[in-house]
């Protein structure tokens, strides 16, 4: 159907002048938004796009799958910044499918996710991308340093604005405009989701939020707080990593099959798990890579909440059976977790010489003074009726074993949304759901879980697709109660399945049904219905159950 409207429009030509990219040009004018065109360009499938403009790269460059037009606009967001948008308008022989989707940053922003746009216009949307309002790597915050608007633009404003110029774009080249408008993005890409969801109800009618780093500033000091833990390198209280891989063995000879029933190194739900750190004392434990009392006290350290100086409780623990990878990425060798340290010492403190070392009570309320200055970066409003009302659909998921962002974060997130709007589980459904991916990594992009769901680039060979459910919901009205994942062979598709699991929406529980059930199909697990859910919130043991 839309093929045949592209070809009428491009080769036929309607009573106003056809619109083509190479006129395009001529035609592209904007509304409510100051953004200006910086080119416009035909590509085929197949054809290497490198960044335009002079700008960093989140990657150098990519590949195309389908022909496109391919737009590049400068949206100013302010009188002193600009954000970088790319809007990929699929053309040719890649007929629109006559939806906006939008990607997202990672990190601190500063650059396109080419890999993202390459994989969502594959499925045929019109995909836009933004740098996030400066221009740099995801790693690096030195463009947020003395730079309010750009930390703005990294809030929420980027997002926004570009998204209002995208629409312009879309309905001035197919002559009609979007029909829906989605959104997807992880971890800070979560983050923007959620803070689309929360104040800008209109900008998408359907958003993916994946790991989001929401809770932003208390996020920033829990995993800086690391380092205070760990101590750097040598130090009594350090563990070596095979102490972590030995920590991890406990935890999943106390969690794993004692809790879920089935053996596959994957904690279903690590939030029920009371795990008994002193069976790796040296003396109770015979293992050579025993613990010492000092070494104990650092797996509890790490296992525990960030509380402010008054007990109230700022950020959950790391999931349990997420020491793996998070000893494997550095977060327990006294390495300063970049992105955090970043954010604090360029945009709280103004001071790209802060120490992290003194982190403390002064950094959390310093963090949360900025928040207003900083446009609410926390992205920890939880009214979500406005979102509701314009008829938006919200899923968020998070992997259990994530070892960047503690995924009971999201469930917290969940649980304070109910609470905000006094809505209980049947009520969030309408319109916002969310997933607990078990053993998923980071934006579950990796892990020994089903991880793959068609998520973001990184699980695009998901045999299903989360963006699709999201689409089914949003415009058919069929609600997704799972999600299923897949996990291949050596995370190799050519290498085939190695089992699938559908992770229920919460509070529901992904259940083994037994030991006469085959664990690696999904229909060997049901969704049961935790008890007591609004109940079990932040302090409380088991830890946000
Ligand atoms: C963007 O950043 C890169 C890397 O720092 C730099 O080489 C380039 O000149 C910058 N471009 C603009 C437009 O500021
Ligand atoms: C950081 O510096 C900028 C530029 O002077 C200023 O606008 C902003 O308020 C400062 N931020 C903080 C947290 O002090
Ligand atoms: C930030 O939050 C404050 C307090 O809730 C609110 O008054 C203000 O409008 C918010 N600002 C933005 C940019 O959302
Ligand atoms: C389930 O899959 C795993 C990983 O491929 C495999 O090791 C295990 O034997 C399978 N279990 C059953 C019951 O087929």
């Amino acid at each position: 159907m839309f093929k045949s409207f592209v070809l009428a429009a491009t080769s036929i030509g309607l009573a106003s002048a056809a619109v083509t990219c190479d006129n395009l040009v001529d035609h592209l004018s904007f509304e409510g938004v100051d953004a200006s065109l910086a080119s416009c360009s035909y590509h085929t499938a197949g054809e290497t796009i490198k960044i335009d403009g002079d700008q960093s790269v989140c990657f150098s460059e990519t590949q195309t799958e389908i022909d496109m037009c391919r737009v590049v606009l400068t949206v100013a967001t302010s009188p002193t910044s600009h954000n970088y948008v790319e809007v990929w308008l699929p053309s040719g022989n890649n007929p629109w499918n006559g939806r906006l989707l939008h990607t997202y940053n990672g990190g601190l922003a500063g650059c396109v996710e080419y890999k993202d746009m390459k994989y969502m216009s594959s499925l045929s949307y019109a995909t836009v991308g933004d740098n996030g309002g400066h221009n740099s790597t995801t790693a690096d915050g030195s463009k947020l340093l003395n730079n309010n608007e750009a930390v703005i633009d990294l809030s929420y404003r980027s997002r926004h604005l570009a998204v209002v110029a995208a629409k312009q774009v879309i309905k001035q080249y197919y002559d009609q405009p979007a029909s829906y408008s989605y959104y997807v993005g992880c971890s800070t890409g979560g983050r923007q989701g959620l803070k689309s969801a929360q104040e800008f109800p209109d900008d998408f009618d359907g958003i993916l939020a994946g790991s989001a780093a929401a809770d932003f500033n208390h996020l920033s000091d829990w995993t800086s707080r690391f380092l205070l833990i760990t101590g750097f390198g040598k130090d009594s209280r350090a563990l070596s990593k095979d102490q972590w891989v030995h920590v991890h063995e406990e935890i999943l000879r106390q969690c794993d099959e004692p809790l879920d029933g089935v053996a596959d190194g994957i904690i279903e739900d690590p939030t029920i798990c009371e795990f008994d750190s002193s069976k790796l004392r040296c003396g109770t434990s015979s293992d050579s890579r025993c613990l010492t009392q000092t070494q104990i006290q650092t797996v509890n350290d790490v296992y525990s909440e960030l509380y402010d100086q008054n007990g109230n409780l700022l950020y959950p623990s790391l999931s349990l059976g997420a020491e793996l990878v998070a000893s494997q990425q550095g977060l327990f060798s006294g390495s300063v977790i970049g992105n955090a340290a970043n954010w604090i010492a360029n945009a709280v403190y103004n001071n790209s010489y802060w120490d992290p070392t003194t982190l403390g009570q002064d950094t959390y309320t310093k963090a949360d003074e900025t928040d207003v200055l900083h446009g609410n970066i926390s992205t920890w409003n939880g009214d979500l009726s406005n979102f509701r009302e314009a008829g938006g659909k919200l899923m968020m998921y998070h992997g259990l074993a994530d070892p960047n962002i503690a995924g009971e974060n999201s469930q917290r997130y969940y649980l304070h949304v109910a609470k905000t709007m006094g809505a209980t589980d049947g009520e969030l459904d309408q319109f916002f759901r969310f997933f607990r991916i078990s053993g998923g990594d980071h934006c579950s992009s990796g892990g020994i879980g089903a991880w793959e769901f068609g998520q973001i680039a990184a699980g695009r060979n998901g045999r299903h697709s989360a963006i699709d459910q999201l689409v089914a919901w949003t415009e058919k009205g069929v609600a997704p109660d799972t999600i299923t994942g897949t996990k291949f062979v050596n995370d190799d598709p050519n290498q085939g399945v190695a089992f699938e699991r559908s992770h229920c929406k919460f509070p529901y529980r992904t259940t083994y049904k037994g030991p006469d059930f085959d664990p690696n199909i999904t229909t060997s697990w049901s969704c049961e219905k935790i008890k007591n859910w609004q109940e079990c919130g932040p302090g409380a043991l088991p830890r946000l159950c």
